[in-house]
């Protein structure tokens, strides 16, 4: 049997295969088992911000990882206190914060952190938002693909409208702990919330007495042009998502806090692995990449550029490309699995938002060369394959 077969046979079946297999990696490029080079423009839905196989991620972990790999975040540790002095200070009013090990239980930490500090029950999401799959980031969850099947889920919830400040106005109310927004919708098609919005989420929640969580798991760390989306706008949350790129690639989430959020005291809430040294010396020697190389002013650049050359490809089955920075959709007018599987057959990898969005995440240390490639690529596959309505 060759690696695929293997995983064939003995997967859980949760994932749709693709026939591809994959080794190794280097920068932005990923190779298959027979050597071949793609260019990777999914990271790992969006993990592998700072490239593949960067050498100061490996010789972090490599060091911590013959010092000490696990300790309950109950003990102070060197490489935690480090990092958490450095996480806190990316946001100016979110000092404190907790760590675990994935988006979706960043979700479920601030879900939990919100209820605890207001002692109210409810939320209000929004629809096409995509929080996770566990059961309260499932609940904040719109998509009927990933709920069905699961009811019940936690009460509580309520979807509005994206970018909609009148259903929000309407929906929010004194019984709501707590409001959470992507910043740039990713699974749910690549949409950027307007600075309108956002805004007004900032006050009416300031005049209900609700928090708000933005969810920056996609969108963090440079992804955007910023190092969080929401410095974009003129609004602190109380509460901010983090995951993915956080630790190089390494699995870690993090929920950073605001003042306003109270009563975390001891036995709220935990994680046996969260905050442990191995991941925090992997996502300590991240963050210092991402200042040393400025990853977010790339990502900033080069997603300027990418997005204006494809504006102009001259296709009709482009119905918009919108995004921020290096996260970036090309909304199509029909389904987008034809042109992702004709753009691997010309060894690029990306990936859908919905049925109709190519969506483009690649790492942000991508080179011009690379980018124009991409669009040469694109721009053939979209004006020759034949769409599938
Ligand atoms: C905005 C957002 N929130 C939450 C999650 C869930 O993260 P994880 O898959 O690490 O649980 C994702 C994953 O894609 C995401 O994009």
């Amino acid at each position: 049997m060759n690696i695929a077969e293997i995983e064939n046979k003995y997967t859980s079946g949760v994932y749709a295969k693709k026939t591809l297999t994959i080794v190794r990696g280097q920068g932005a490029s990923l190779f298959d088992v027979d050597g071949n080079e793609y260019l990777d423009c999914e990271s790992g839905h969006g993990v592998a911000n700072l490239g593949h196989a960067h050498p100061k991620i490996a010789e972090a972990i490599s060091r911590q990882a013959s010092t000490l790999i696990t300790l309950f975040e109950s003990f102070p540790n060197d490489q935690r206190a480090a990092l958490m002095e450095k996480i806190c200070a990316l946001v100016p009013g979110l000092d404190r914060v907790f760590f675990c090990n994935s988006g979706t239980e960043a979700v479920e930490a601030a879900f939990k952190f919100s209820r605890i500090s207001t002692g109210r029950k409810n939320f209000v999401a929004a629809m096409r938002a995509f929080h996770g799959r566990t059961y309260g980031a499932l609940s904040a969850t719109y998509n009927k693909k990933y709920r069905d099947g699961f009811e019940p889920l936690l009460p509580g919830f309520c979807h509005v409208p994206y970018n909609n400040i009148e259903a929000l106005d309407q929906a929010v109310n004194e019984e709501t702990a707590a409001v959470i927004l992507e910043v740039v919708q990713g699974e749910g098609g690549v949409y950027p919330a307007s600075p309108e919005y956002i805004e007004a989420a900032r006050r009416i929640c300031d005049e209900r007495g609700a928090l708000l969580i933005v969810d920056e798991i996609q969108s963090g760390f440079g992804r955007t042009g910023r190092m969080f989306a929401i410095q974009h706008y003129s609004v602190t949350p109380d509460l901010l998502t983090c995951a993915k790129s956080l630790a190089g690639g390494l699995p870690m989430g993090a929920v950073l806090i605001g003042r306003n959020v109270k009563n975390l005291t001891p036995g709220v809430h935990g994680s046996t692995f969260g905050g442990n040294p191995l991941a925090c010396a992997a996502a300590l020697a991240a963050l210092t990449v991402m200042e040393e190389e400025d990853l977010p002013g790339q990502s900033a650049a080069k997603g300027k550029y990418l997005k204006e050359k494809l504006q102009e490809i001259n296709s009709p089955s482009i119905r918009e490309v919108r995004g921020l920075g290096l996260m970036i959709g090309v909304e199509l007018k029909q389904k987008a699995a034809p042109y992702l599987k004709a753009l691997q057959d010309r060894r690029i990898l990306a990936f859908n938002a919905g049925l109709t969005v190519i969506r483009l995440l690649p790492p942000l240390v991508i080179t011009y060369e690379q980018i124009d490639h991409l669009v040469d690529v694109l721009t053939e596959v979209l004006t020759t394959v034949q769409g599938d309505e």
